[in-house]
């Protein structure tokens, strides 16, 4: 589809010459032109990107490459296109009770993290991709018999063990295969600001919300949170006893 964005000003100008002066219709013609080419963009994306996933999930050799590949172009062309977007923007493009038009394009020009600078969304989905492919995939998992196992032969196992001990080993050796929470709390989650920035909100918070679009859904889940968070407390408190075991 990228050719056929280049293209259409081109189009444009050839077959519509005599629109320089815009009128509110044209701008608006031209902009719901533009958004439904890079909702057909959009699509294409979409698609490259679940095949590639799915080629990851089902433990291709070459799934968690094709990803990484197909997440980068995608966060690339999700920032290209708000310059285009933006610049089919003009004041007469949007009458007043064009909502339908106006959530689109809001869409489209606050399409979340992926409008962090390249380098930055790269680290993000690699840090992502990467990690859940490990977890997916070792073969390192403790399942307390004479060679190691895979994620679902642990879970299958974790569930029937009954011996804390072995338990415990068995849910370390999950630990050890978890991404590095250092390298998490220090290089990936603070691109939360940067992404929020970018997409012109003053807070982490009030990006989130706006992602959500549940207006004050923030609020509502610290609400229900501080509700539950008594329990939740005594079952973790419970949970961690037992596994820490004599230690505790
Ligand atoms: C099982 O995994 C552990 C931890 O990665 C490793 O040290 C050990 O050599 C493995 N054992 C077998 C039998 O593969
Ligand atoms: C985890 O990441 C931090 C910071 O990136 C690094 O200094 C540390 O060596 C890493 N730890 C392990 C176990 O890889
Ligand atoms: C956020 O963006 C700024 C400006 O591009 C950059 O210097 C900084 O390293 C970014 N933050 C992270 C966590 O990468």
């Amino acid at each position: 589809m990228k050719l056929i964005i280049a293209l259409y000003p081109l189009f444009y100008s050839l077959f519509f010459p005599l629109c320089g002066t815009s009128s509110s219709a044209d701008d608006r013609r031209w902009l719901l032109s533009l958004v439904d080419l890079v909702e057909l963009d959009y699509v294409d994306h979409c698609e490259q990107r679940a095949s590639a996933t799915w080629s990851e999930l089902t433990g291709d050799s070459k799934g968690l490459s094709m990803k990484l590949e197909r997440d980068k172009s995608f966060g690339m062309f999700a920032r290209q296109q708000t310059t285009d977007v933006r610049s089919a923007l003009t004041a007469h493009a949007l009458a007043p009770d064009d909502n339908v038009l106006r959530r689109k394009v809001k869409l489209l020009l606050q399409p979340g993290d992926t409008l962090l600078e390249t380098e930055q969304w790269m680290r993000l989905v690699t840090f992502g991709d990467t990690a859940l492919n490990k977890i997916r995939f070792a073969t390192n998992y403790d399942c307390d018999t004479n060679t190691n196992c895979t994620l679902r032969e642990l879970n299958y196992n974790l569930a029937r063990q009954q011996d804390e001990a072995k338990q415990r080993r068995m849910k370390a050796s999950w630990e050890r295969n978890l991404p590095n929470i250092t390298d998490y709390l220090e290089h990936i989650l603070p691109l939360l600001r940067n992404a929020s920035k970018q997409n012109s909100y003053n807070s982490v918070e009030e990006y989130w919300d706006a992602l959500g679009e549940y207006e004050g859904g923030l609020l509502k889940a610290r609400e229900l949170w501080d509700r539950i968070k008594p329990l939740y407390l005594k079952l973790h408190k419970y949970v961690a006893l037992r596994l820490r075991g004599a230690d505790a």
